[in-house]
């Protein structure tokens, strides 16, 4: 594959609401970001994507955007941008920003305007359609919740949102809409910025006349509707088209947040040669099968197994992968795999060797380098997040109450929108053993061997229940990293010949693994020096 300036970068979410208040509004903001650079820098962090911080009146905390062209005063000022940009590139770090154009506020000025004026040219930068028999015209169901049509007051119309009803969806049919996306993208690109998440892309083509939404692949798949938009007939050509007009004329990077696509899809918007997307963030790894957000369990990391191997072997060697457990929309993983505090560490430093040394780009999300855990909400009433509360409603119609808390206190995103806690930052760079040093060690490992980045993966004793092994080779340089799935100690299988222990998330390496041990080993012609893999404990943990 052509290497691309990503490739051997190490990427860092910021979600600007709960990152560091520097004003003491109780809110996030950029300036608090800017003041945190050098931390970042100092992990080893190159690319900050920055959940939205446009003008948004924060129904979705700024998923809902209101003017593309300004920043939410909330979060600072366009001076304060610049300066982010500037500091950014001083340290040879780089920002990408969401971009969120599947649907935009019921404020934006486009939809006002449609709403004024419903056979004005707006009106068709939307989804306006009259209702049938008094109800919707069709039977879809909104991810937050109810009906995706909300109607319009004193009218026979309804408008269409995927999510809130304060998100209209934008219809990307229309070539004066499209135009006008591109020139917002190419304002900001020539602003300096690096690339995009893209919100939701593969939503953006809808299937002409949106008919009925079949209900049994609804129940399957979870939404009415979904086979409607999800993937749609154009999604290709929009996606090509976003390229060429916007996202070529500076080498941007972009990054599409495509929830349900599997490998065979992921690799039509992925393949170098198919220009569309540089990268994809694929959700399927973060439920066991069977499993959804809202669900009370515990995630088996033998299916992050199963599906690492799955992508490592299949997606191909034309098209890169995003590594990634966590997002603002998603519990934190730690707890999703076992919440026994004795455990926390061990975890999440065998996270981050899972995703710093398998094949693609590591995305952290904001505190996930300290080891972040769940909140301990116990109540509605702590929750703020407008998907948790809508869905909370209908649960409660449907499941009763006391089931209702209970799968929303499981899935809800506030989970990962709790404040970054920077006292525990603190406490951490003071503390050799900690999980940041753990990250901090690993990056600069991937940083230093070319192999960790661009080397091939092989996966070995696939077989084997709750152990997880692989090697990544180029030219002359090889790793071996080996991991135990389970809390429970097992028989350590053999040290492949000639590897020396790199880096461990325990002291010792003996010939029983510990719970959740994860070990990194590199090859050594002299390897003998090195023994038996016992007693030798390896550098710096
Ligand atoms: C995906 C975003 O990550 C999520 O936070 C948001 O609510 C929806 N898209 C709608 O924009």
């Amino acid at each position: 594959m052509m290497k691309k300036w990503w490739h051997d970068k190490v990427a860092y979410q910021i979600y600007p609401k709960s990152f560091l208040d520097s004003n003491e509004d109780g809110i996030g903001d950029l300036r608090g970001i800017i003041g945190k650079l050098d931390y970042l820098k100092e992990l080893g962090v190159d690319i900050i994507w920055l959940s939205p911080v446009y003008q948004s009146p924060f129904v979705d905390q700024g998923y809902d955007i209101s003017d593309y062209y300004a920043i939410a005063p909330e979060f600072g000022t366009m001076e304060d941008f610049d300066e982010l940009l500037a500091e950014a590139k001083k340290r040879g770090m780089y920002i990408i920003m969401d971009l969120v154009i599947n649907h935009c506020s019921d404020k934006h000025e486009w939809f006002q305007k449609a709403l004024a004026d419903p056979e004005g040219k707006y009106a068709d930068y939307f989804y306006f359609r009259k209702g049938k028999d008094g109800k919707a015209p069709s039977n879809y169901r909104s991810y937050f919740g109810g009906s995706t049509w909300e109607p319009v007051p004193g009218t026979d119309q309804y408008y269409l949102h995927m999510f809130a009803k304060e998100q209209p969806d934008l219809n990307w049919e229309n070539p004066e809409l499209k135009r006008e996306l591109f020139d917002m993208v190419n304002w900001w690109l020539e602003k300096g910025v690096d690339g995009f998440r893209l919100d939701v892309i593969n939503y953006i083509s809808k299937e002409e006349g949106l008919p009925y939404g079949n209900e049994s692949v609804g129940k399957m798949m979870g939404y009415v509707g979904i086979e409607h938009y999800f993937y749609g007939s154009h999604l290709h050509d929009y996606l090509r088209e976003l390229r060429c007009k916007a996202f070529d004329t500076t080498d941007a990077f972009s990054v599409g947040e495509t929830p349900g696509v599997g490998m065979q899809m992921a690799r039509l918007l992925t393949g170098e040669d198919r220009h569309e997307l540089d990268m994809i963030f694929s959700f399927d790894h973060l439920e066991t099968p069977g499993h959804t957000r809202f669900d009370d369990y515990r995630y088996d990391l033998n299916y992050l197994k199963q599906y690492y191997t799955e992508w490592m072997e299949g997606y191909g060697s034309g098209c890169w992968m995003s590594l990634f457990f966590e997002n603002h929309d998603n519990p934190r993983m730690i707890s999703k795999i076992n919440e026994d505090p004795e455990y926390r560490f061990a975890i999440g430093k065998l996270l981050g060797m899972i995703q710093f040394t398998l094949r693609g780009t590591p995305f952290i999300y904001q505190g996930q380098e300290l080891g972040a855990i769940n909140g301990s909400f116990t109540d509605i009433s702590q929750i703020q997040d407008v998907e948790s509360r809508n869905l909370y409603e209908e649960f409660c119609r449907t499941i009763g109450e006391e089931e209702a808390l209970r799968r929303i206190l499981a899935g809800t995103r506030d989970h990962a929108r709790l404040m970054m806690d920077w006292q525990e930052v603190c406490r951490q760079k003071n503390d050799r053993e900690s999980i940041y040093y753990f990250y901090k060690k690993l990056i600069a490992l991937r940083k230093k061997y070319p192999a960790l980045v661009y080397g091939e993966v092989r996966i070995v004793h696939k077989e084997k229940k709750n152990f997880f092994a692989w090697f990544r080779e180029l030219g002359n340089e090889a790793f071996y990293v080996e991991c135990n799935l389970s809390e429970k100690q097992r028989k350590r299988p053999p040290r492949p010949e000639g590897f020396c222990p790199l880096l461990s998330n325990y002291s010792r390496i003996g010939s029983r693994m510990q719970p959740y041990e994860a070990c990194l080993y590199r090859f050594k012609k002299e390897a003998a020096v090195c023994g038996e893999g016992s007693a030798k404990a390896p550098e710096g943990r």
